[in-house]
């Protein structure tokens, strides 16, 4: 049987869960695919340490010998922050590799060019997991505007945040403790005050912008503010008062205008986002003609956002027409992603 040769770079909560799925679901890719999916190499930041994977794998920390694989065919990318994940995957689009990302610090910043470099190359670039883990919501907004127009997104997009907030209100936890659990469940960021500084949430509610409306406000524009102000007392009186704090990410676009903001805010039991709880994240749409849809699911953590990775893989593999893949780029139209100003 013909082999799909794939790397991936970073072997952390992300990366191992790509490489668990590929072999945990290998059977199903097989009978999707035709052809097996084998991981050749690995790119990680520090060799010295001990990797469980099979021995037939390459595992480097140079880059430019994973681009020298034979027949490479998928670069899987979950590393951290823009550089050096954007430049590699430029390179790896360049040596005609499909490209698959979790990566949305990166991805907010320079989507764009990627996704107009692959167009010029005719590859894909698979971004579903850099937005809520393992919730298809890339994929069913992409879906949505074929024909209908987006109007707004109210979103729960960290599931580190609404983990944390969901502990603290549920279970009368300290928010250092249940941050310290975030990290241990590989819910939470390298650096952590991306998440509860609403950074990653922020980032996010971007690449959404871009895919929702062809565009993004002035990132600078943007309120963002994250829970780390949030106390347990707090909580504690809201919730006899009957409200949740949720860390909510929400866009409006009005004529040329976009109201935005990423921030903690109190919803009671009408608000649809309300029973959204855990590392669940959900992402509310509101659409010209199919009205209001939601989609939830795990926001974040080792196999949710591999899951979204492998669906990616089977996507770009199958979607293998101009037509397919101009549909699935045609939501980034011109837009402002890598323009922006730094913040
Ligand atoms: P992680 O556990 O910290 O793993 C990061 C991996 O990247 C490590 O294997 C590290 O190598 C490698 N790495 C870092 N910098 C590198 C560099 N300059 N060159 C080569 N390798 C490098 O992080 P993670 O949680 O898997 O997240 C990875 C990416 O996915 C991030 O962009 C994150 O935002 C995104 N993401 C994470 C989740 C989640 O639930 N965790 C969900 C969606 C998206 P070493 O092993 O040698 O240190
Ligand atoms: N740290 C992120 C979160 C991972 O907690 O949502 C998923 O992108």
């Amino acid at each position: 049987m013909a082999l799909i040769k794939a790397a991936l770079l970073g072997f952390g909560t992300v990366g191992q869960g790509v490489y668990e799925a590929l072999k945990t679901h290998r059977e199903q890719l097989k009978a999707v695919l035709g052809e097996e999916v084998v991981i050749e190499g690995i790119l990680v930041k520090d060799g010295s340490k001990q990797r469980d994977v099979d021995e037939h794998v390459l595992v480097t920390t140079d880059f430019e010998e994973i681009l020298q694989i034979e027949g490479l065919q998928i670069v899987f990318e979950a590393i951290v922050g823009e550089e050096p994940g954007f430049t590699y995957l430029s390179k790896a689009l360049e040596k005609g590799c499909h490209v698959i990302t979790a990566n949305k610090v990166m991805f907010a910043r320079h989507g764009r060019t990627l996704l107009d470099k692959a167009e010029k190359l005719e590859r894909f670039v698979g971004f579903e997991a850099t937005t809520a883990g393992g919730t298809p919501i890339i994929r069913s907004i992409a879906q949505l505007l074929q024909v209908n127009e987006i109007h707004s997104v109210e979103a729960i997009l960290n599931g580190t945040s609404n983990y944390i907030l969901t502990n603290m209100r549920e279970k009368g936890l300290p928010f250092q403790d249940v941050l310290k659990r975030a990290q241990e469940l590989g819910y939470a960021e390298a650096d952590p005050a991306s998440d509860i500084e609403g950074h990653d949430a922020f980032f996010k509610l971007m690449i959404l912008s871009e895919l929702s409306f062809g565009e993004t406000p002035e990132w600078k524009d943007v309120e963002r503010k994250g829970i780390t102000d949030v106390t347990s007392e707090q909580i504690a009186v809201f919730k006899d008062w009957g409200f949740k704090v949720k860390h909510l990410a929400r866009i409006r676009r009005d004529r040329d205008q976009f109201i935005s903001s990423v921030k903690p805010v109190l919803v009671d039991a009408a608000h649809p986002l309300y029973g959204v709880e855990d590392v669940q994240n959900a992402i509310m749409v509101e659409t010209s003609l199919a009205g209001k849809v939601t989609v939830q699911g795990a926001g974040a953590g080792k196999l949710p956002t591999a899951s979204a990775m492998v669906e990616d893989l089977t996507y770009v593999l199958q979607s293998n027409s101009t037509f397919a893949r101009k549909k699935k780029i045609a939501p980034f139209a011109a837009g402002s992603l890598a323009e922006e100003a730094d913040r």
